[in-house]
């Protein structure tokens, strides 16, 4: 009988946290202060409480919260023009836009106009583009804190095969790209929702990460014995918050497994804390100047 590892995402982001008040320190040192401005537009209930937490973790690592509150009628173009002055304001080290933005905005053409050194959340078409040329950037939150916690618990990625389900821009797809880059080296599957025999494929899986949005999918017909399963689903039901993955149904098959809560969601709030350090550190080295001009199309 397997017994399954617990693999807490609340203390692989303790770790994460611990280093990034340190970093805060020794630039505090050097008399730069650290700021995370963070953008909401309406009133989605679940981006609040993302957003709090994000506001909340930042003040305890000492990184300056500056927080922008916008009605859900707020017009793109208002919405290009704080994104533009927080671009040019010295203070502000880290830009987190929550998406989705409320019907009408573009989340989109918001994220590209945030300038890529101050792009805390890793999504900037310029950030992602770094991710496929396998050059140094600021990667996304979630996959890069999925990465830390397979790393914080010593699970070998290498030369193993991870099935990755789900293709999103802020999970799946670039989490694929983390697993194959050199020098991490794992063999990727990308599936998804329209793959034929999803079960028999995750099956094939040293690693099974499940981001797609469907509550409880992977199931133990989705599990090699011993095969490590990230769940990186947020499911609200009537049941609760559930998981892309059956905790309950996995225990004595998953070799190693992540809760929902507990699991992935504390290490994307990590990892923000964590861009927004690096991006600090990168100003102070270079002085505070933007890395290149952005561009607005009117
Ligand atoms: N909405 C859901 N997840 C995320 C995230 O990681 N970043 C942003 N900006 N919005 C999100």
């Amino acid at each position: 009988m397997i017994e399954t590892q617990l693999l807490s995402g609340t203390v692989v982001a303790a770790a994460v946290k611990e280093e990034v008040a340190a970093r805060v320190v020794a630039l505090a040192k050097r008399d730069k202060s650290v700021g995370l401005a963070t953008v909401l537009v309406g009133e989605d209930p679940a981006s609040e409480v993302y957003v709090r937490n994000k506001r909340r973790t930042a003040e305890n690592l000492g990184i300056k919260s500056i927080h922008h509150q916008l009605p859900a009628d707020t017009s793109q173009g208002e919405v290009d023009d704080l994104i533009l002055r927080l671009n040019e304001d010295p203070a502000v080290n880290g830009i987190l836009v929550q998406l989705p933005l409320p019907a009408g905005l573009d989340g989109e053409r918001t994220v590209n106009l945030i300038d890529p050194t101050k792009d805390a959340d890793g999504l900037h078409p310029s950030n992602l583009g770094k991710l496929i040329l396998g050059r140094p950037g600021l990667t996304p939150c979630t996959p890069t804190g999925v990465m830390r916690i397979l790393e914080h618990y010593g699970i070998e990625v290498t030369g193993r095969h991870a099935v990755v389900i789900g293709r999103s821009f802020l999970v799946g797809r670039p989490l694929a790209l983390l697993f194959n880059q050199k020098g991490v080296d794992a063999t990727v599957t990308m599936a998804h929702s329209r793959t034929p025999n999803l079960a028999a494929v995750a099956r094939a899986a040293d690693i099974v990460v499940a981001a797609v949005g469907v509550p409880k999918l992977v199931g133990p017909d989705f599990v090699k014995p011993g095969a490590t399963v990230i769940d990186v689903g947020i499911n609200r039901t009537d049941d609760g918050l559930v998981g892309d993955a059956d905790f309950e149904a996995l225990q004595g098959i998953a070799g190693a497994m992540t809760p929902v809560p507990k699991g992935v969601g504390p290490m994307t709030v990590a990892m923000l804390m964590h861009n927004t350090v690096t991006a600090a550190e990168a100003a102070c080295s270079r002085g505070n100047r933007p890395s290149s001009p952005v561009v607005v199309e009117r």
